[in-house]
């Protein structure tokens, strides 16, 4: 669901709740010193090069498994503070990491989730032209992140904002209004990716995605170098 037109000048949040964005997030907060997205394997290697000095780590998943020969997969458990403390890591996901490289042309891009949603809406809540880019899964929509977009829809109108929504906008609201008290069970049993996930045995992934506002960590992207860093306020 991305939308190309209009892109210059506008901030974008971009939300891959399981699993890209809420790992970028973990990364992040967990001491890692910047995240840098690409589409593909071999430009992953490549990247590496590029900053050998750093020796960063690399990360990603195909079909949701960690990449043969790879530091990490993209299972936020694995991005803990030993691991990615003081490092960068460059990162290549299905959907997650190619829409945030779509993303080139935003102004800003911001990266969301159910852990840092309130976070994500107090630094865009006064944002004239903001998009919510919902990364889905295989090109297809995904419930899990139409609602995180719709919880920050939501949190904007309680703020007294008044949004002009397109219908996109106003369906992923309602979508997060149906299932609000039960996030962790939408993730579990109805979302299609939250399902394939606990088929290959990363069901505590849901659990840990589904910890709304669990941190204020906001990672955006900053030039040059189009590296994912912690937010700070100035
Ligand atoms: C993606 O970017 O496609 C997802 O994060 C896939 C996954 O859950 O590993």
């Amino acid at each position: 669901m991305i939308v190309q037109q209009g892109l210059a000048g506008q901030v974008a949040v971009m939300i891959d709740v399981l699993r890209a964005s809420t790992v970028i997030i973990t990364a992040l907060s967990n001491g890692s010193k910047w995240v840098y997205p690409v589409r593909t394997r071999n430009q992953a290697i490549q990247a590496k090069e590029q900053f050998i000095s750093e020796n960063p780590l690399l990360a990603g998943e195909r079909l949701g498994v960690k990449i043969p020969g790879f530091d990490l997969g993209n299972s936020p458990l694995e991005f803990v503070r030993e691991k990615v403390n003081n490092r960068g890591i460059i990162m290549t996901t299905t959907n997650g990491t190619a829409a945030i490289v779509q993303l080139r042309k935003a102004r800003r891009v911001v990266v969301g989730s159910f852990i840092n949603v309130s976070a994500v809406v107090e630094l865009v809540k006064n944002t004239e032209d903001l998009l919510l880019v919902c990364a889905g899964t295989k090109q297809k929509v995904a419930l899990e992140d139409t609602a995180c977009a719709g919880a920050i829809i939501d949190r904007l109108l309680s703020l007294g904002k008044s949004p002009i929504l397109t219908d996109s906008a106003t369906i992923a609201r309602l979508v997060y209004l149906h299932y609000k008290d039960n996030l962790l069970a939408m993730m579990r049993e109805v979302s299609e990716h939250g399902r394939r996930l606990i088929q290959l045995g990363f069901e505590k992934d849901i659990e840990y995605a589904a910890r709304v506002d669990s941190t204020t960590v906001i990672p955006v992207v900053e030039t040059p170098g189009y590296l994912l860093k912690k937010f700070k306020r100035h």
